[in-house]
């Protein structure tokens, strides 16, 4: 089985009023089907609404399937007490990376992830550094994040994912959204 696999994944937005009546029904994901392997590299392209980013909350248990079933290393999503070990198996980058930035400096924010899940100090610098490198930010890592232009801001965001190793990083950008598992990461 793939790294991220889903089966007939389906997800509805519904708005309900005061009463919990429901209003309106939006089908966000209408049956989709993906396997992704370790390794690959993969571009979900659609119009603006088209649910990619709904896709990528599934992948990190986020949001829960209508129907259907998403699997994360082999972890269903749906189950509780998953939902820690998916998260810490599937990286994400938010569109907006306002959203993820934390520190008042670029290499804090960076270190802030591995910080949390108890990477030792020393560990937390060399991923600190290869991350930072990985996505082209070295010479900013004293800088304040709030200085940065949004694609910097994007890829701090992606660099403060990939100090805590997960083994599918998912990010969405305004137009596709990427899953890059295993293989290439730093
Ligand atoms: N929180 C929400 N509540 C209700 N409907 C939502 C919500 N978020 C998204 N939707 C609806 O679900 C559909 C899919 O939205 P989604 O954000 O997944 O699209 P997207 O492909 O990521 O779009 P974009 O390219 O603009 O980022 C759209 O019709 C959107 O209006
Ligand atoms: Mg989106």
């Amino acid at each position: 089985m793939g790294i991220i696999k889903a089966v007939n994944l389906v997800f509805d937005y519904i708005r309900r009023d005061e009463q919990e009546n429901v209003e309106s029904v939006n089908r966000a994901l209408d049956h989709v089907n993906i396997d992704i392997k370790e390794g690959d590299f993969v571009a979900i392209l659609g119009h603006n609404g088209s649910g990619k980013s709904t896709f990528a909350k599934h992948v990190n248990g986020l949001l829960l399937p209508e129907e259907g079933t998403v699997w994360v290393s082999d972890m269903d999503t749906s189950k509780e007490q998953n939902l820690w070990h998916v998260r810490r198996a599937a990286g994400m980058v938010f569109q907006n990376p306002d959203n993820q930035i934390i520190g008042n400096v670029v290499e804090e924010d960076v270190g802030f992830g591995p910080e949390n899940i108890g990477v030792p100090t020393e560990e937390i610098w060399e991923r600190v550094d290869k991350s930072l490198e990985a996505v082209h930010m070295t010479a900013y890592r004293l800088k304040s994040p709030n200085k940065l232009s949004g694609g910097q801001k994007q890829r701090v965001a992606i660099a403060g994912v990939m100090a805590m190793r997960p083994g599918a990083l998912c990010w969405t950008s305004p137009r596709p959204c990427w899953i890059q598992t295993g293989a290439r990461r730093s």
